[in-house]
């Protein structure tokens, strides 16, 4: 028997130095008893972190969809899947059960087949959080066409980015989304994302706000009909263990959005083990993650780890605010919810709003809370603790990345005694290793370094599409044969780690992966504006805001500087979206440069961390004087 599913401490340990002693043998078991395949591998692992290369289960055949769906119809047909809660709750919830999630996709992969969308097509979904947009991704899935979901907050240039990236034959989208007290325009934003997409053929629209919007004749056809008339039969496509399953993009710290590629099978049984073991999921829970559909975080733990499992999934169509903060508490009473997975920004948003809106509702249910996306400071995981799970519920904080497909770091409730602000244990199967700044690996406890993963892992991204060159470099390249994550990390005297944070030019805002060069871009296209830099600086429910120093080309500009920031805004909301804006725009006469001309970021960073009086040595600098006026202005 495999060890699917680890119960204490002990275990843990023992099927850790497992899986590290005999990986392979350790997966190959994993597979072979909790999964369905057409085809068993002839190899289960095969790697090279030089070229890079991974290859995990290769010759298996497969659909991750039979794992996730037509497996369970004799079992659980009845059983809910997904439980949809919408916006308004008022608005009457969908419970749509494992046979009918069988049928709906199978109807929806049908109509996309209608459509000539083949295996290996790539399929954009910008559907807001609605049952189709689960749908939609299990249909492409089915069919083995490789779904690109964009998060239906970002912008039509950010979209339209994303489409052309990879080719999108097709778009799926809604005519509208609501948000709270608001409705947006998605088609709206495709429409005007389309105009330079000359690739995409069809635009498939769900209907959900009932607005009345335009239909590009011979493009675009309403979804409904369509699935209305097609057959809720149909036969999964085989696909080999390598076929790739989806493109996600995330931002890197220059340059355009990363389409990680990840793959069918090693995602599958990674996804699956994860969700098991991390929720301490058992028949008959009903487990929620509040993220959206959009990120990495809804397409393992909302999607396919859950499903995989024959779990109860939640899809919240709103936000924690609406109609009042309570919202979040009210869901859990309403379907007693069993594990609860959100991101540190929601806990510190809804702790600011005290408890009176916890105290009305019946929490009681709750036996696992989780965190994920950015570090958890002490206050928030202290508050969470104390009045969501009553001391009682553990927390799971969760690191991993977009890249990891899974979560790698990670306590398992009631097995790994927690503690505040750290994510404590390697996952079952994960070699991380701090590395110091020469390269070599910090050995023994209480050490400080870049987190670094030894091993490869099933769920790994594969490359990036298009540019495996790219994904060499930003991965493979600062340390030899290892991964590089990005973060750094501390591991405490019994081998606990703690996320420090990013040591690139990435800043987590809200738990969102941001870029700082593209923001850059888009401010740097003002026509006043001669540069920027950008940086991050702590904020009570965001974690992180952006700090952003912007040089005019004329400095006796004699526009105001609240108009000018408002539009440089407005520009990074339609150039990525608006969760990118600017909380600060500090208007410089110069930034700190290099002699070689390199803006010097950290000493932005150190001011807009209120570290004046920590800055180093700036003799160096091409202009120290800018350093002072930007020091006196500070915001
Ligand atoms: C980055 C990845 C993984 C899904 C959501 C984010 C940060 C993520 C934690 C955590 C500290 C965390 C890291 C990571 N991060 N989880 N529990 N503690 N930091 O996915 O957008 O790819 O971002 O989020 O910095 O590298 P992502």
């Amino acid at each position: 028997m495999s060890n699917y599913h680890i119960k204490h401490l002990e275990e843990y340990y023992q099927v850790y130095r497992k899986s590290i002693r005999e990986p392979e043998s350790f997966w190959e078991e994993i597979a072979e008893e909790h999964f369905l395949w057409r085809k068993k591998w002839d190899k289960v692992l095969d790697w090279d972190f030089s070229k890079p290369e991974v290859k995990w289960f290769e010759g298996a055949k497969l659909n991750i969809t039979e794992n996730c769906i037509d497996r369970h119809l004799a079992t659980r047909g009845d059983k809910t899947a997904i439980i949809f809660e919408p916006n308004n709750p008022d608005d009457e919830a969908e419970h749509i059960s494992y046979r009918q999630l069988y049928e709906r996709v199978n109807q929806f992969a049908n109509v996309l087949k209608s459509k000539g969308v083949k295996k290996g097509d790539r399929v954009c979904i910008y559907v807001p959080m609605i049952p189709e947009l689960a749908i939609a991704t299990l249909a492409c899935a089915r069919i083995g066409a490789i779904h690109s979901v964009v998060f239906a907050g970002f912008s039509s240039k950010a979209l339209s980015t994303r489409i052309n990236d990879c080719d999108c034959k097709m778009v799926i989208t809604a005519d509208g989304s609501y948000r709270g007290a608001k409705t947006i325009d998605l088609k709206g934003i495709v429409d005007e994302a389309l105009e330079s997409c000359s690739g995409v053929e069809n635009v498939l629209v769900a209907k959900r706000i009932n607005s009345g919007i335009s239909m590009k004749e011979g493009r675009d056809f309403w979804l409904q009909p369509l699935l209305d008339s097609a057959s809720k039969e149909g036969n999964a496509e085989v696909m080999d263990a390598e076929d790739p399953l989806f493109i996600l993009y995330t931002s890197g710290s220059t340059g355009k959005p990363k389409g990680m590629v990840h793959s069918s099978a090693g995602y599958m049984v990674y996804t699956a083990y994860t969700f098991k073991n991390v929720f301490q999921y058992k028949e008959n829970d009903v487990y929620w993650c509040t993220a959206d559909v959009g990120w990495i975080t809804g397409h393992s733990y909302i999607i396919y780890g859950p499903l995989a499992n024959g779990a109860t999934t939640v899809m919240f169509e709103g936000v924690p605010s609406y109609p009042d903060f309570g919202r979040f508490w009210e869901i859990v009473e309403k379907y007693k919810v069993n594990q609860f997975y959100t991101a540190p920004t929601a806990i510190r948003a809804l702790a600011k709003q005290g408890t009176k809106l916890v105290e009305k509702y019946d929490l009681s249910s709750l036996k696992v809370l989780g965190s994920v996306g950015e570090p958890i400071n002490e206050e928030a995981w202290h508050w969470y603790n104390d009045n969501i799970g009553k001391k009682k519920s553990p927390i799971v904080d969760t690191w991993w990345q977009t890249e990891t497909g899974g979560i790698m770091i990670t306590p398992i409730p009631y097995v790994t005694p927690t503690k505040p602000t750290y994510a404590t244990l390697p996952f079952i199967g994960i070699q991380p290793a701090l590395m110091g700044e020469n390269g070599n690996e910090l050995k023994g406890n209480q050490v400080d370094g870049r987190l670094c993963i030894k091993f490869p892992w099933p769920s790994m991204a594969r490359t990036i599409w298009g540019n495996h060159q790219r994904y060499k470099e930003t991965y493979f390249s600062a340390f030899d044969n290892m991964y590089f994550t990005g973060d750094g990390a501390f591991r405490d005297e019994v081998g606990y780690y703690r996320i420090t944070g990013r040591v690139d030019d990435v800043i987590i805002v809200s738990g969102h992966n941001l870029g700082t060069a593209p923001i850059e871009d888009a401010i740097n296209e003002h026509p006043a504006v001669a540069e920027s830099a950008i940086v991050g600086f702590p904020h009570d429910i965001k974690g992180s805001a952006l700090y952003g120093y912007v040089t005019l080309k004329d400095a006796g500009e004699s526009r105001n500087h609240e108009n000018l920031s408002k539009e440089i805004n407005q520009l990074i909301a339609d150039r990525i979206g608006p969760i990118a804006k600017l909380d600060k725009i500090q208007f410089t006469e110069g930034l700190p440069k290099t002699r070689s001309g390199k803006i010097m970021r950290r000493i932005l960073r150190k001011i807009a961390h209120n570290e004046m009086d920590n800055l180093g040595d700036i003799s160096t600098l091409l202009n120290p004087e800018v350093v002072q006026s930007i020091i006196d202005n500070k915001l």
